[in-house]
């Protein structure tokens, strides 16, 4: 008989999994079940047959069934789409019946296992019609012996997954709810010989350079022997080997040896990295360096597949991590696919393997009965660590266990830190939200503004901030001075932003207990829709109707759902780089920032854009400059010169990356290009606008308006019973601009005086606009003043002057000299850079899941666009533009980019003299000090022209 309560209600772990015990290659037969199997879904438990599964319905494993037509995804982050009742769950608990029949060779003799890598949530298993034991730990592997059942030939194979359990609150992560069986499934044939458990310490004397091993090797065979060609070792399990010479594991080396372990049954390969972690004077050293996290936190998510995801997509994100300078990291919140961990030993990163942990929602019910505080749930959660902890040690990636994530404090974090010591003492231990820390070797926040971490930087006392995550009373943080520091979580890309990214790296540069970071976070979790007319739509939190939910939070990744690279992590890019470069007059500085390599992997290369927009691109010679060093390189810039870049190239083919994959690069602006000549007729000023023969422009009107940014509207700030700016610029009613004449003509016909104000509002802005004609161009020379009682502290998202141009559309072509090609805002854009760019219209805008104010090109002196009678060039000192087919209103009300007509028609230019910064306030801090916009005096000297294309 099935037991539904005992797998829906009860806290304790799973039923007779066998303990858990390392991954490895290994020569044994494998049996993968991947594939279609019968399924059914019952809307709830108590009215779930017994027996095998009914009807003709099949579902892939591994898959999520809510992405197979049964079910609907759920988005939440904090709050349990449930009551907070715990153990219990509701009675509309959908539960999924997975059958398939599984043909065993001859296996006399041998040991017959079951492997499930990730099943969502809790789950049975019965093998040929007994009922084996339960998984619970959506994230944790769980393996059965089924050898007293199984039989050569057919074998029935059937697993009852809940929606819901007593697990589910330990599973409250930020990401979409999704079930079913969603990792791989196997059969493991083994002999009675086979290695039951493999353990492997490879640790580095970074004094000596030898590697000191110890391979044990769990068996009923005795004798189990240990190979490493490559370094002559031939040698028995167990026995501590001191060889030397050996090349250390690190990120940017990761040098890994084939081990291959025998016994008389089976045969294992291991790929084994020689390194040591250790915890020295408040920094966290590998191989006697420090670290600097350049660190990511990952989900698996793919937008078809959700968290079952294929090898490639592991490959592909790595690949495109490892290109992007990023360095470690965090597998939040559960341990990831174990393939994941080969990739990250392979190709280097520092891993954070967390464990599947996180019971936030209980936050807001005051952390009562908070299962990591009741001894009720201590066995399962220790059992989570242990699951971890023995699937994952032998893997060099991975310097830190953590806990789990956003738990609370209580009495289980102290037997799941033994849990974890117990398997490995290796490693340091990381869990940041008990603020006492004492079960954490790191101190380790979320969020922290760039004042705060620069006096942890400075071990001087903080308080928290009574922040976005942070919702313990305002308390010192004292006694932690031992612990060097990382940002677990920073610069949350939701949305336009993350603002501030150089100014954290700079104070990860300057103080050496601060150890980096890991933004917030890899991937948007989007799941892709068809919103008709062949187009693909990216679902959030909402989209699928349900009654609870978080919106778009689940979107704010550097990375879109569909896998391509938002602006922020072109900005990452660079802020992440390995190598500084900066190009002077006569000289080029170059500063190794990796840690323990020189730049001998790097080749440099000029490249000069001149006046007349043609390039030169040479290599330069630059010597091998060692970690942390600095070089001048003599270098004479060209006469032309218009813009010089400097970049940093891999010099040969890496496991990441092909030779000539930029790295890094630097550059300097020597002069600006000048526009084209004016060759078409004469300008025009009209009563509501400017014409030059069929060319004509509505406008200027001010503008001083964005549609709110995810930043600006500070969900989680404002959940928090804070405030955003965006509700301060609607208080303000800055997108409502309301014009009155001042003395119109009184300086000639062509100055205009206008005071701008807004409905029911004192405040307003003072314009002034001169038009002028000067060799077929028109000369805009415009002055804005705030005038009225501004609160001091009052910010504006820009000053600028928004055009209409009724033609074109997303086809429509520009071209432009600024910074490019990406966006780039006053406190963003460190990966655009200065030069020549086109594309079209749609090409500029950022699709991110909700609409919102995007796609900024900033430093502009010259701007093109290709109308039907002309091309149309506004040139001057350096603007910010945007360029799009819909107005600030529309982009703001839109809530999907497909809700947005492309050819609409009708361009809309902002022009600006000044813009206010992004920040991170979606969570975390606002717009530094430094990047805000108050109301001020600002000024636009521009030219219009139309020249021949
Ligand atoms: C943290 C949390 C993450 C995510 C992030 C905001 O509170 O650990 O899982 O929710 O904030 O996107």
């Amino acid at each position: 008989m099935s037991d539904i309560h005992a797998l829906v209600d009860g806290p304790g772990p799973g039923i007779a999994a066998l303990p858990p015990r390392a991954r490895f290659d290994t020569d044994a037969e494998e049996i993968a079940l991947d594939g279609d199997w019968r399924f059914a879904l019952h809307e709830r438990a108590s009215h779930a047959p017994e027996g095998p599964v009914r009807g003709a319905s099949t579902i892939p494993v591994p898959a999520h069934w809510q992405l197979h037509g049964h079910g609907r995804p759920a988005y939440t982050n904090v709050t349990y789409p449930f009551p907070v009742d715990p153990p219990h769950v509701p009675d509309a608990n959908p539960v999924g019946d997975y059958q398939r029949d599984v043909e065993l060779p001859d296996i006399a003799d041998r040991q017959v296992l079951l492997r499930f890598d990730g099943i969502d949530n809790s789950a049975e298993v019965w093998f040929n019609g007994e009922r084996i034991g339960t998984t619970k730990g959506s994230r944790n592997t769980h393996e059965f012996d089924v050898t007293a059942r199984a039989r050569a030939g057919m074998n029935d194979l059937r697993v009852r997954v809940v929606q819901w359990s007593a697990t589910s609150y330990l599973e409250d992560q930020d990401m979409w709810w999704l079930s079913g069986i969603f990792r791989p499934v196997h059969v493991l044939l083994r002999s009675a010989q086979s290695i039951d458990d493999l353990r492997i310490d490879a640790d580095y004397d970074p004094t000596t350079g030898d590697g000191l091993l110890r391979v044990d090797v769990e068996s009923a065979s005795p004798g189990a022997r240990i190979r490493i060609a490559e370094l002559d070792v031939d040698a028995a399990a167990g026995d501590q080997l001191r060889i030397p010479g050996v090349r250390p594991w690190s990120a940017e080396d990761p040098v890994l040896y084939p081990l291959v372990v025998e016994t008389a049954g089976e045969r294992a390969t291991v790929r084994i990295g020689f390194r040591r972690v250790e915890i020295a004077d408040a920094q966290i050293l590998v191989n006697g360096i420090p670290v600097l996290f350049r660190g990511a936190n990952r989900h698996d998510h793919h937008p078809e597949r959700g968290r079952a995801v294929t090898k490639q997509d592991m490959r592909d994100d790595l690949l495109l991590m490892k290109r992007s300078n990023i360095n470690a990291i965090r597998t939040s919140h559960y341990p990831p696919q174990p393939y994941l961990l080969d990739l990250a030993d392979e190709l280097g990163f520092w891993v954070i393997d967390e464990a599947d942990f996180e019971t936030h929602g209980f936050s807001e019910v005051g952390e009562r009965s908070n299962p990591v505080d009741d001894p009720a749930w201590r066995d399962a959660l220790v059992d989570r660590v242990q699951r971890m902890v023995a699937r994952d040690r032998n893997h060099p990636s991975i310097l830190m266990w953590s806990l789990g994530n956003e738990s609370g404090a209580g009495c289980n974090l102290a037997d799941m830190r033994e849990a974890a010591l117990e398997l490995d003492r290796s490693r340091p231990i990381h869990y940041e939200r008990d603020y006492t820390f004492r079960h954490s070797d790191v101190f380790s926040l979320m969020y922290v503004d760039h004042e705060r971490l620069e006096k942890i930087g400075r071990f001087e006392p903080v308080t928290l901030p009574r922040h976005a995550v942070i919702l313990s009373d305002e308390g010192e943080l004292s006694g932690l001075d031992d612990k060097p520091f990382i940002l677990c979580e920073y610069a949350h890309a939701m949305g336009t932003g993350p603002g501030g990214l150089e100014e954290y790296q700079e104070l990860f540069r300057r103080y050496p207990r601060l150890q980096g970071g890991f933004i917030w976070e890899w991937f948007e979790h989007g799941i892709a829709q068809d919103v008709g007319d062949k187009r693909t739509g990216y679902a959030y939190g909402g989209d699928f109707g349900e009654p609870v939910h978080d919106g778009n939070f689940v979107a704010d990744g550097v990375v879109a759902a569909d896998r391509t690279g938002r602006p922020a992590l072109a900005d990452l890019t660079q802020v992440f780089r390995p190598v500084d470069i900066r190009v002077g007059v006569d000289a080029i500085t170059i500063t190794n920032w990796q840690e323990r390599s020189d730049t001998g992997r790097f080749g440099f290369v000029v490249r000069t854009v001149q006046l007349d927009g043609s390039t030169i691109t040479r290599p330069i010679d630059v010597p091998a400059i060692a970690p942390g060093e600095e070089t001048v390189v003599p270098f004479q810039t060209p006469a032309d010169a218009s813009v010089v870049t400097v970049s940093a190239v891999t010099a040969d083919d890496a496991a990441w990356a092909p030779a000539g994959h930029e790295v890094a690069w630097g550059e300097r602006l020597v002069r600006r290009p000048d526009p084209a000549p004016s060759s078409g007729g004469d300008w025009r000023v009209t009563r509501d606008g400017v014409a030059n023969g069929g060319v004509r422009i509505q406008g200027p009107t001010l503008g001083v308006w964005r549609a709110p940014t995810d930043n600006d509207l500070a969900t989680r700030m404002v959940y928090l019973g804070g405030t955003s700016e965006a509700r301060a610029w609607d208080e303000l009613a800055l997108h409502t601009p309301i014009a009155r004449s001042i003395d119109r003509g009184a300086d000639g016909p062509l100055v205009r005086r206008t005071h701008w104000g807004f409905p029911g509002r004192d405040v307003g802005f003072d314009e002034s606009i001169r038009f002028s004609y000067e060799g077929g161009e028109l000369r805009i020379d415009a002055r804005f003043g705030p005038v009225g009682p501004w609160d001091p502290a009052a910010t504006v998202p820009r000053i600028g002057l928004d055009w209409v141009i009724p033609e074109g559309g997303s086809s429509t072509r520009v071209r432009w000299f600024g910074r490019g090609f990406r966006q780039a805002y006053p406190d963003t854009g460190s990966g655009a850079r200065v030069g020549w760019f086109g594309g079209t219209v749609g090409d500029l805008q950022e699709h991110y899941l909700r609409p919102q104010e995007n796609g900024l090109r900033a430093d502009v002196s010259i701007l093109e666009i290709e109308l039907e009678e002309g091309r149309l060039v506004l040139s001057g000192e350096p603007f910010a533009f945007t360029l799009r087919p819909w107005t600030d209103a529309e982009l703001a009300d839109a809530a999907h980019p497909h809700e947005l007509s492309d050819e609409t028609g009708r361009l809309v230019l902002s022009v600006n003299a000044r813009v206010h910064g992004v920040g991170t306030a979606a969570c975390g801090p606002g717009v530094l000090p430094q990047h805000r916009l108050h109301p001020q005096e600002a000024g636009l000297s521009l030219r219009w022209a139309v020249s021949e294309r």
